[in-house]
């Protein structure tokens, strides 16, 4: 973990890049069900076209949220509604979004995130009926 000089004190395009890239890296070192489920879809080479285009897609919708970027315009929620997903990912999900939120992040900065994120979780559940 990064000592907290170390950490961004502000939020930009580029450090939003890096967190999502952080963050996929991660899960694809893991081996648990939220992994597999990327591993499936994605496949296990983060530098493919399929992850970089997913990057891609994910610093835009980050950058919607944290920036007020306008660039992305999909919708979150429905790739998720033919994924075999079960609530217990979704808390498995966050907790390894929080890490790499904290090891990147300022506190203040990165609660946005991570609020935004257990928001939208919910949501997803909620609308998956989990
Ligand atoms: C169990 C938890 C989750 C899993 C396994 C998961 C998996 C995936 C996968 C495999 C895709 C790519 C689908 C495709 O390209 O066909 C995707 C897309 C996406 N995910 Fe998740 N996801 C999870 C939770 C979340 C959460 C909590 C958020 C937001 C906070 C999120 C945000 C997104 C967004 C924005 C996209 C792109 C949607 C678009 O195409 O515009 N996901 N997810």
């Amino acid at each position: 973990m990064k000592f907290s000089a170390g950490k961004y004190k502000s939020i930009n395009r580029e450090n939003i890049n890096e967190m999502v890239l952080a963050f996929y890296t991660k899960i694809l070192r893991e081996d648990n069900d939220v992994s597999k489920v990327f591993v499936s879809i994605l496949g296990d080479e983060i530098h493919s076209q399929l992850w970089r285009e997913h990057i891609e897609i994910l610093t835009n919708f980050w950058a919607m949220i944290a920036i007020d970027d306008t660039t992305y315009n999909g919708n979150p929620l429905r790739p998720h509604l033919s994924l075999p997903l079960k609530r217990e990912m979704f808390g498995s999900w966050l907790s390894m979004f929080f890490e790499t939120i904290d090891s990147l992040y300022e506190p203040r900065l990165g609660a946005v995130f991570k609020d935004r994120a257990e928001i939208i979780a919910g949501n997803f559940m909620r609308n998956m009926r989990l």
